[in-house]
C-alpha cells in the first residue's frame, strides 16, 4: 500500500492525489491517516476549513498547465520545422533573412587526443567568467588549472571597452597566481565565446546580437577578437588570442579529445544551442578553403528558432511574458522556452497567476501583494528551484517546502506544494521534449 501511493506521486498524477487529500485521506488506509496527520501539523487550526479544495479548481489548473503540453505530433512539427530554418540558414540566398544563423565556424576538424601542449582557455558565456591553464598530456588525457569570476550585472549590461578591460584584469591575476606571467612564453589563447558571431576566420568573429542578458555597448557587428587583444596587450600581458569558439564547439572539441567518435556538441545551460559536423558541399555560406577534411563545423545557434513567428503554435502567454520583459525581446524564441535563464522565471508567472486566480496558496490571501518577496519579482524562482522540487521525493515536500518559504510563502500546504512541484515538472517536461526535438533533427 505505502508503495502504490508513492508510485501515485511519482507518476505525476497530482490531481487525483489533490482529491484523495481533500476528500479525507483518513478513511482510506493506515498511510493515508499519517499523511492526514502531517498535513494538520503543517497547517494551523484556523485555516483547515480555507483549505478545502474544490475538484473543480484542479480541473482549472491542469487547463492553465495544458497549454505547457507539446503533444507527439507536434515535436514531428517541430523537428521539421527546424529542418527548414537549418537549410535557409546554410543556403546562401536566404542565410541573410534566416533565423537558425548555421554560423560556419572555421574549426574543420576534430582533435585525435594525441595533441600535447599548454594553452590557456578562456570562457564567457554566463554569469561566470572562467580561466583555464590547460595542459594537454596526449593519450586523451588533460590537465586542468582554473579560477572562476563573477561578472556583475554592470559590466554585462555596461560599455564593451569595460567589459574586456574586465576580462584582461581577471586572466592577469590568474596568470599571476599560476606564475605564467612574465615568463617569455606567449600563451595562447583559445577564447570560448558564447554569443552568436560571424566568423570570417578562426581568430576573427563579428558578434551579430548578444544573448542571455548580456547587452554591452559597442560590441555588436565588431571583430570581439580584436577587442579583446586590445585589452590584453593594454594590460601588458603576454598572451595571443588564435581562436574563437562557440561553447557548443568548446564542448564537441573537449568530447571528441577523449572520445573522436563525437559528432555533435550541445549546451543546455543559461542558454541553449548545438554545433555538429557538416559536409562542405552542403555549406552554401562557407568562404574558407576547400581542402580535406571538406567539413565544417556548423554553430547552429538554434537558441533564435521561432523568431520568426513559426512556434507562435506552441508558445503560452507565460512565454510572452518571459520575452517581453527580457534584454532581447523578440529573439532567443526557442531559448527562452528551454534554458537556465528563463525556466524558473517561467515558473514563477504561472505560480503567481494560479495566485491570483485563487487556485493556489489558499492559505495565504492575507498576505497576498507582499511585493517585496521574491515570488513577486522577476528572476525570484530561480531555475535551480525547478530540479530541487521537481525531484522533491515522498510526501513531506522537505524541499519543497524550503523553496516555497524561500521565495516568501510561509507554511505551505500539502497540496500547494503538490501544485508547484507539478509546474515545475511541466516546464521542465517541455523543455526537455523541445530539446530533444533539436536533437533528433541532425
Ligand atoms: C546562447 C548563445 C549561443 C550559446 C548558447 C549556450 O544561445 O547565443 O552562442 O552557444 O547560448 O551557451
Amino acid at each position: 500500500m505505502p508503495f502504490n501511493v508513492i508510485q501515485i506521486l511519482e507518476d505525476d498524477l497530482i490531481s487525483p492525489i489533490i482529491k484523495k487529500v481533500a476528500y479525507g485521506l483518513a478513511t482510506t488506509c493506515i498511510l493515508g491517516g499519517a499523511v492526514y496527520a502531517g498535513y494538520r501539523v503543517a497547517t494551523p487550526a484556523q485555516q483547515q476549513t480555507r483549505h478545502y479544495r474544490q475538484p473543480e479548481l484542479n480541473d482549472q489548473i491542469e487547463t492553465v498547465l495544458d497549454s505547457l503540453k507539446i503533444t507527439d505530433d507536434q515535436l514531428i512539427q517541430i523537428m521539421h520545422l527546424l529542418e527548414d530554418e537549418m537549410n535557409a540558414g546554410l543556403s546562401s540566398s536566404t542565410h541573410d533573412q534566416a533565423v537558425v544563423k548555421m554560423f560556419p565556424t572555421y574549426v574543420k576538424n576534430i582533435p585525435t587526443g594525441t595533441e600535447v601542449g599548454q594553452i590557456l582557455a578562456l570562457d564567457l558565456g554566463g554569469t561566470n567568467f572562467r580561466v583555464l591553464l590547460v595542459d594537454l598530456r596526449g593519450n586523451s588525457r588533460i590537465e586542468l588549472t582554473s579560477k572562476i569570476f563573477l561578472i556583475p550585472q554592470s559590466i554585462m549590461m555596461g560599455d564593451g571597452k569595460q567589459l574586456f578591460r574586465h576580462l584582461s584584469e581577471c586572466l592577469h591575476e590568474f596568470m599571476l597566481k599560476e606564475l605564467i606571467l612574465n615568463t617569455g612564453v606567449c600563451y595562447p589563447i583559445g577564447f570560448t565565446f558564447s554569443f552568436p558571431c560571424s566568423q570570417e576566420g578562426l581568430a576573427s568573429a563579428r558578434l551579430t546580437s548578444w544573448t542571455k542578458g548580456f547587452s554591452c555597448s559597442g560590441v555588436v557587428n565588431e571583430d570581439v577578437v580584436k577587442l579583446f587583444q586590445n585589452a590584453i596587450d593594454e594590460k601588458g600581458i603576454n598572451a595571443k588570442c588564435v581562436a574563437l569558439i562557440n561553447d557548443t564547439v568548446g564542448t564537441l572539441m573537449a568530447c571528441a579529445y577523449k572520445d573522436p567518435a563525437t559528432a555533435i556538441g550541445l549546451i543546455l545551460g543559461t542558454g541553449t544551442n548545438a554545433c555538429y559536423i557538416e559536409q562542405l558541399d552542403k555549406v552554401g555560406t562557407w568562404k574558407g578553403d576547400y581542402d580535406e577534411p571538406k567539413q565544417v563545423i556548423i554553430n547552429m545557434e538554434w537558441g533564435a528558432f521561432g523568431d520568426n513567428h513559426r512556434l507562435d503554435f506552441i508558445r503560452t502567454r507565460y512565454d510572452e511574458e518571459v520575452d517581453l520583459s527580457s534584454t532581447n525581446p523578440g529573439r532567443q524564441t526557442f531559448e527562452k522556452m528551454i534554458s537556465g535563464l528563463y525556466m524558473g522565471e517561467i515558473v514563477r508567472l504561472i505560480i503567481l497567476d494560479l495566485l491570483q486566480h485563487e487556485l493556489l496558496f489558499l492559505g495565504h490571501r492575507d498576505t497576498y501583494g507582499d511585493y517585496k518577496t521574491p515570488l513577486y519579482n522577476r528572476g525570484g524562482f530561480y531555475t535551480k528551484f525547478v530540479s530541487t522540487v521537481e525531484t522533491d521525493e515522498g510526501i513531506k515536500f522537505s524541499n519543497t517546502r524550503r523553496v516555497l518559504e524561500d521565495i516568501g510563502i510561509q507554511n505551505p500546504t500539502f497540496d500547494d506544494c503538490a501544485i508547484v512541484q507539478h509546474i515545475c515538472r511541466q516546464v521542465s517536461k517541455r523543455a526537455a521534449k523541445l530539446a530533444a526535438a533539436g536533437e533528433h533533427v541532425e
